[in-house]
């Protein structure tokens, strides 16, 4: 595998950034991820534009042009030969000298991988629907910017894997549900309306789910972008998460509750259908 690092390509094995970035020290730094559909980016631009304002809202020099960053997203994806997979990039504020506040002239840290995902597996998890846990939302008040400060939703998503479930549903000191540890969250409630939280709420604003957005208006779906509770979500008729690198996934159960009649219901599965027929 290859690995694009601050300009030139590298094994993956030994690619690497100095002990004094501040990604490492800070998580001073933003990523985003695309999926990589039938050798095609998906959402390019949506990504794009949320990277350019992760990096405007921490004052991070955009570290060059958009077309050139897509040149190195393609070629990353070239030399690692990944037809179905995720890209990934992130840019920190850079190296310097261990203080708390920014460094001066400090060139932002670049680095791109590329990997190749087995998508049969995903469209097999998919058709069966995923577990998923609630957890409580411990993070700090500015998840709207994409940071590598990832270290709640690692310990949300830890225990999510040790209950054998798919996906941490996170939920706020009122009971009501945020998002996943890495996905939007969605639900059809009892009376049959989508339902998924406002951004004006701590969260991500992502891109998966701006797009499954459009299609729900496209396909006349009813929509209410409104919060639900943990106890809505457990009575609701569908749950699923969004994101770019599940794309729609069904959660069939929900901390050992049964959601629905235990299966993938028909808006989830509609949606998952009509974002990957437009994705490809
Ligand atoms: N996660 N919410 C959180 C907290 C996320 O980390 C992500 C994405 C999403 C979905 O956003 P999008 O549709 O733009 O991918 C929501 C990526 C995939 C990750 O951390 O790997």
């Amino acid at each position: 595998r290859i690995a694009y690092v601050n300009g030139t390509y590298q094994p993956h094995n030994n690619a690497t950034v100095h002990i004094e970035d501040r990604g490492f020290q800070f998580a001073d730094g933003v990523y985003e991820v695309w999926s990589v559909f039938d050798g095609k980016l998906a959402d390019f631009e949506g990504h794009l534009s949320r990277l350019a304002r992760s990096l405007t809202e921490l004052r991070i020099p955009i570290p060059m042009t958009a077309q050139a960053l897509g040149q190195v997203l393609k070629e990353t994806i070239r030399r690692n030969r990944v037809r179905n997979g995720i890209v990934y990039l992130q840019v920190t504020r850079g190296t310097a000298p261990r203080d708390h506040a920014f460094p001066q002239d400090t060139p932002p840290s670049v680095v791109v991988t590329a990997k190749s995902l087995d998508l049969r597996k995903g469209e097999a998890l998919a058709a069966k629907g995923a577990a998923g846990v609630t957890h409580p939302d411990i993070r700090w008040g500015r998840c709207d910017i994409k940071t590598v400060g990832l270290l709640p939703n690692a310990l949300a998503k830890q225990a999510a894997r040790e209950r054998g479930a798919y996906e941490a549903i996170l939920f706020d000191e009122m009971g009501m549900v945020t998002e996943g540890s890495s996905t939007n969250a969605w639900i059809v409630d009892e009376n049959g309306r989508l339902r998924t939280r406002d951004t004006q709420a701590n969260i991500l604003r992502g891109i998966t789910r701006a797009a499954i957005l459009k299609l729900v208006e496209a396909e006349g779906i009813e929509l209410d972008e409104r919060a639900f509770s943990v106890e809505e979500a457990k009575r609701a008729r569908e749950v699923f998460v969004t994101a770019a690198s599940s794309f729609v996934m069904p959660i069939v159960s929900l901390d050992g509750t049964r959601i629905g009649d235990g299966k993938p219901g028909p808006i989830a599965t509609r949606l998952r259908e009509v974002y990957l027929e437009q994705a490809r």
